[in-house]
């Protein structure tokens, strides 16, 4: 692990680089497919971030709160789960705000946050260490999403891996299922792993958190365009397309979509790529589970469910799964 001078003492930091593939020819495939898709990664540039920031403090948007409450409702439980000295890791941690729910009541001996974005995983951790003293912290700037050999430098003991927000419904149910299995790896024998899913529950209420009433969301779902337009060296005019959210009930998943709002022909990376008027740009889903379908997913991949928690209204899950 590196050090530098002015990093605190209970911080360590680790970059591993990650590449970010070949974005280019990734994307063009997408945009060249039958059904149109691009990789929701994209959406977080520093503006995608910021609004994203901004669709979590929405009225409509139930998830960010809800698993809040949940996990400070129940952290001492989820403590008990845990036991002292563990390693906490967490994948895609960003501002590592919903850990510190967790950090009194479970104790771990060292709490390793993961984060593709090198300079905002830096600043993080590096407030988390001020604020937590006590706490050792060991950032690793990698990509989990295809590559987790930094697992072999971790510190010894019992591996709890923290997933929150719901980010694995974001993966098509294979993916998911694929996912678990490998955090199952990596926590070994004897971890545990504590994830947030959301739930499947009525339409309106799905409905209305993925089309707030202030126009935020559509405003994140839109940037995506400029983030294409910059990568792609692309001319897409976000005002040619219009925000699409919609519960897809069959498949629980809400669907989210750019749709062209005429037939327009757009130069992306020195070709063209063509838009029916209506014709949509696949952009995310968000699949929604009852507890027990999780369960069952979470128990195929060798994490067997231990305890869950849900608010009042049955909103949100904070599920603990453990390995044996
Ligand atoms: N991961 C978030 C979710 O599934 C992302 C999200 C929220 C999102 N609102 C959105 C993505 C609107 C695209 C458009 O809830």
């Amino acid at each position: 692990m590196t050090e530098r001078a002015s990093e605190p003492q209970n911080l360590s930091f680790t970059d591993l680089h990650p590449s970010m593939g070949d974005s280019r020819t990734e994307i063009l495939a997408g945009l060249s497919a039958e059904n149109k898709t691009v990789n929701p990664k994209w959406f977080y540039d520093e503006r995608g971030s910021e609004l994203f920031d901004a669709i979590t403090r929405l009225p409509e948007y139930y998830p960010t709160r809800t698993e809040k409450q949940i996990l400070s409702d129940n952290a001492t439980a989820i403590g008990q789960r845990c036991t002292e000295d563990c390693i906490l890791l967490e994948p895609g941690s960003g501002s590592s705000e919903k850990v510190r729910l967790l950090l009194e009541a479970v104790k771990p001996a060292a709490y390793v946050p993961l984060d593709i974005s090198a300079d905002f995983l830096r600043s993080a951790a590096t407030e988390l260490a001020t604020e937590y003293p006590w706490l050792s912290i060991d950032a690793i700037c990698a990509d989990f999403s295809n590559d987790w050999s930094f697992a072999e430098k971790l510190p010894a003991g019992k591996r709890i891996v923290f997933y929150p927000g719901s980010t694995i419904g974001n993966l098509e149910p294979d993916a998911a299922s694929a996912f678990l299995s490998q955090l199952r790896e990596v926590v070994g024998d004897g971890g545990g792993a504590i994830i947030g899913v959301d739930l499947h529950k009525s339409t309106d209420v799905l409905n209305a958190a993925y089309n707030d009433s202030a126009g935020v969301t559509a405003a994140f779902n839109l940037n995506l365009l400029h983030r294409l337009n910059t990568i792609m060296d692309a001319a897409f005019d976000p005002s040619q397309f219009r925000h699409e959210a919609f519960y897809n009930e069959q498949a629980r998943r809400v669907e989210m979509h750019l749709v062209s709002t005429v037939k327009q022909s757009v130069r992306v990376n020195g070709t063209h790529v063509d838009f029916e008027q209506g014709e949509t740009l696949h952009t995310e889903n968000s699949y929604k589970y009852t507890i027990d379908d999780f369960a069952d997913l979470a128990a195929g991949a060798g994490l067997m469910p231990e305890q869950t928690w849900t608010d009042e209204d049955q909103l949100f899950s904070v599920h603990y799964l453990a390995t044996t």
